[in-house]
């Protein structure tokens, strides 16, 4: 119960915003894959797959016009023309290595997400260069989605056209927000002029989805700013937004200055403020007709718009990771790539796969991952748990269900949990009540 009453805040030290990891983004925590481990992933990958479990494809670009204060990413701001060149030789090659594993067996992709660092920094011949190589070296298909993010200011009306041609269908723009002195303060690349000019091009190109991210609780927000940034957002009006709310891993510029300040707290807005500041851009984007899909995502058209990447990801399927830092998961065992960029290439060069750490889980880890990801959506049935693992997770985690219930954070039955706008707006807090012992109380990353 003493984990239950954490993951409530019962017993944390108040609310302001502590480094560390909030954004519970796997299960396991990264910190407990192992580098001893690494040869399960290889040796997976030298059998064959479940022809049954969609098989997806996350790609790491690791180049930044500048990097965000806030940002705690694998991302390079300096390396020159050859050297991006020598990295996506290297990300080809590696592909080439692992399009011949058998575990792809007859697959083809289901999905492939391009994430960073910033994809849209490198130049359309690059891109170009680069789906060519993958495309060849794996079984590529016809993905039903191909996910791509961008920073405003590194796009041009024909670098969108590029991008749209090689078949991305998910466009997704980190925005942030829409002020300049915020953005200007967090050490953000791009500014709103340069957004707005994007948006101009977006409707002139056409892609099947536009997502627009923004963080509640830079530094510098305000509630007439954030305001400003949610109705400009409604104005634009993408097919989906992601609003993430701050958090300041151990990695990041804020946290090193933290740290030689001596101050306890980050330089931003407590829990409380970016939870309401979340709330209220949700109910913005309710009011115009959007739905909230997730604990962080509410799209225009629900009946059209999907996240193939999350919704697969968190529903058990394989990923493929390629390039520096990249984590992928192959029937039941976790694994990353080499975390910087030279190992990663030395690693390459040598046998052409780069995996440096992976952890082969239990079926109870397995079920306790799916378990916390579908929660993050805000709603999860609860029949598959007992078809696929044989487990009623009302009865495995009652205490905490009925605690999380009474504290008004969901509501649940034998069939299915709904967790209320309260509980969603908090769900990576709560998700840790139902991480193994072993788990809680870890450093996260
Ligand atoms: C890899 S970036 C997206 C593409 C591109 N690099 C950019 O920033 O425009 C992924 C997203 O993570 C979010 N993010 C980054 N650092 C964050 C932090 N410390 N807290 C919350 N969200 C964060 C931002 O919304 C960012 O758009
Ligand atoms: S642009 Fe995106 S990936 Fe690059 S430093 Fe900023 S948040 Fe991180």
């Amino acid at each position: 119960m003493e984990q239950v009453a954490e993951s409530l805040g019962v017993l944390a030290d108040g609310t302001a915003t502590h480094a560390g990891n909030y954004f519970v983004a796997n299960y396991p925590p990264f910190s407990v894959w192992d580098r001893n481990g690494a040869s399960s992933a290889t040796s997976r990958l030298a059998k064959p797959g479940d022809a049954e479990t969609p098989l997806g494809l996350y790609v790491h670009l690791p180049f930044c016009r500048k990097r965000c204060d806030f940002c705690y990413f694998r991302v390079y701001t300096d390396k020159n023309h050859n050297e991006i060149e020598a990295y996506l030789d290297a990300v080809v090659r590696e592909a080439t290595v692992l399009g011949r594993q058998p575990f792809l067996g007859n697959r083809q992709l289901e999905f492939v997400y391009f994430g960073g660092g910033t994809p849209s920094y490198l130049s359309s011949s690059q891109l170009v260069q680069l789906f060519k190589g993958l495309s060849t070296a794996l079984p590529w298909g016809a993905p039903v989605e191909i996910a791509f993010e961008c920073e405003p200011g590194t796009l041009t009306r024909s670098k969108l056209e590029a991008i749209r041609d090689l078949g991305v269908n998910r466009l997704s723009l980190g925005v942030e927000n829409f002020d300049d002195a915020i953005l200007e303060g967090n050490n953000r690349a791009h500014r709103s002029k340069e957004i707005y000019r994007v948006w101009e091009w977006l409707g002139q190109t056409g892609f099947e989805q536009v997502n627009l991210d923004l963080i509640a609780g830079m530094i510098g927000e305000t509630d007439g700013k954030w305001h400003r940034s949610v109705a400009e957002t409604v104005r634009l009006a993408p097919d989906a937004v992601t609003v993430y709310q701050m958090e300041i891993p151990f990695n990041t510029t804020i946290y090193k200055g933290m740290r030689e300040s001596g101050a306890s707290a980050a330089p931003v807005a407590d829990w409380p403020t970016k939870q309401r500041w979340t709330r209220e851009a949700f109910e913005a984007l309710e009011g115009n007709g959007y739905s909230v899909g997730s604990a962080y995502t509410a799209v225009r058209d629900s009946s059209r718009i999907r996240f193939v990447y999350r919704d697969q990801l968190w529903d058990g399927a394989d990923m493929l990771a390629l390039g520096v830092s990249s984590f992928g998961y192959l029937d039941g065992i976790h694994y990353q790539n080499e975390p910087h960029i030279e190992q990663y290439i030395a690693a390459v060069a040598r046998g052409g796969l780069a995996v440096s750490r992976a952890l082969p889980i239990s079926r109870e880890e397995s079920m306790i991952r799916q378990f916390v990801l579908k929660m993050k959506l805000g709603r999860l049935e609860t029949q598959p748990f007992r078809d696929r693992f044989d487990v009623d997770v009302t009865e495995r985690w009652g205490d905490a269900l009925r605690l999380f219930q009474d504290h008004g954070l969901l509501k649940f039955n034998r069939d299915r949990i709904d967790l209320t706008r309260e509980g969603l707006l908090q769900v990576d807090r709560l998700l840790h009540a139902f991480f193994l012992p072993e788990h809680t109380n870890i450093r996260y990353a």
